[in-house]
């Protein structure tokens, strides 16, 4: 049986990206693997969310884990920051990470850019936290999209360096992991990058079937291909990716077809898209508004997941202590 663990920020609602790239993965492994899910709320510190705010995504992050169909049973399904042996292991990790090889990492070349009024010591560090988040249950697999990569080829290092400095084999250097398949990137529906939760470019969980309708009738598309088998401009190739992450693989080849025969009607398939997603999402959506009403049960699973978490979090962090020297004189 091998050991799973991955997390998700609660900055807002979930959206097909996240679904897709984590949330189902998540799903798919919790039959048959030792699981850690979490909503990563200390993460989520980084850009000083309200009070109200933190505890809303939180409760909403939670609910849509379970909505989702993960079976807080199965899995350890938990709070990072009731956790603490997360943010002290976050101390001893600091000590092996070096500020120059942090300031290269994309994420934070990418926050310096567009936030530039807050760029806190906690985004430089970010990557030494998610890696502590990992290394902590001392996994196999991490199941992420492809714009986690980075951070888990961190995770490795660290775990190394670790490893060398104290002459141990105590942390593995688990694997970036999509089901079956190479890391996937959902795009937006603005046509260029990836779908996110700032973008104002996703499709929500919780979004209803008329919204659902509407963003993806206003996804980006171009005049369409004047010469038969044409390469797909970066827009319209997003669209068939949307496309080929929630429709059947006969829809795709037939809208496939349309588009190399110069035939495709944009309308046509947008519409089979949409009725796709909402034939995903919709389920969930109803459970997720059952659940986040449910506080006394949001409540026993998150006390329950802590538990569990903690256990597993303090032998690493214990026998971690050992081979740094603590408690030895
Ligand atoms: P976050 O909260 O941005 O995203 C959560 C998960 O969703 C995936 N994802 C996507 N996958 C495909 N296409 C997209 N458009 C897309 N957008 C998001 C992300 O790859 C991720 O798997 N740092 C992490 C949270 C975290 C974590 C961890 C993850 C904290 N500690 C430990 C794994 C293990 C983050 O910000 O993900």
């Amino acid at each position: 049986m091998e050991t799973v663990v991955s997390g998700i920020r609660p900055t807002g609602n979930l959206h097909l990206g996240n679904y897709f790239g984590a949330l189902r993965n998540f799903i798919k492994m919790q039959d048959q693997n030792r699981c850690f899910f979490f909503v990563a709320d200390l993460h989520s510190l980084t850009t000083h969310p309200k009070p109200n705010d933190l505890s809303g995504n939180v409760r909403q992050i939670l609910s849509e884990y379970i909505a989702s169909g993960l079976d807080p049973e199965k899995v350890t399904l938990f709070i990072q920051s009731d956790v603490p042996e997360v943010s002290e292991m976050y101390v001893l990790l600091n000590m092996l990470a070096y500020v120059g090889e942090l300031e290269r990492t994309v994420s934070f070349k990418d926050k310096v850019r567009k936030q530039q009024n807050n760029v806190n010591a906690g985004l430089l560090t970010y990557p030494v936290l998610m890696a502590v988040d990992i290394l902590i249950h001392r996994p196999n697999k991490v199941p992420v999209g492809k714009d986690q990569e980075q951070h888990l080829e961190m995770t490795r290092i660290y775990a190394r360096r670790f490893n060398n400095l104290y002459g141990v084999k105590f942390f593995p250097e688990p694997d970036a992991y999509n089901f079956g398949d190479d890391l996937i990137k959902i795009p937006g529906l603005d046509g260029s990058g990836k779908m996110g939760k700032s973008e104002n470019n996703g499709i929500f969980l919780i979004d209803d079937e008329q919204t659902i309708t509407k963003k993806v009738m206003r996804a980006v598309t171009d005049s369409g291909p004047t010469a038969p088998n044409s390469e797909m401009p970066e827009v319209i190739r997003n669209l068939f990716a949307l496309l080929k992450a929630v429709s059947s693989p006969d829809t795709v080849q037939h809208f496939t077809d349309k588009y190399n025969s110069c035939q495709i009607r944009y309308g046509d398939l947008k519409k089979q898209l949409a009725e796709d997603i909402c034939k995903i999402t919709l389920p969930i959506r109803k459970q997720i508004i059952d659940i986040r009403e449910n506080t006394e049960y949001l409540h026993k699973i998150a006390k329950l997941g802590a538990e569990k978490a903690r256990e597993s979090a303090g032998k690493t962090l214990c026998e971690m202590k050992k081979i740094i020297g603590f408690h030895q004189f």
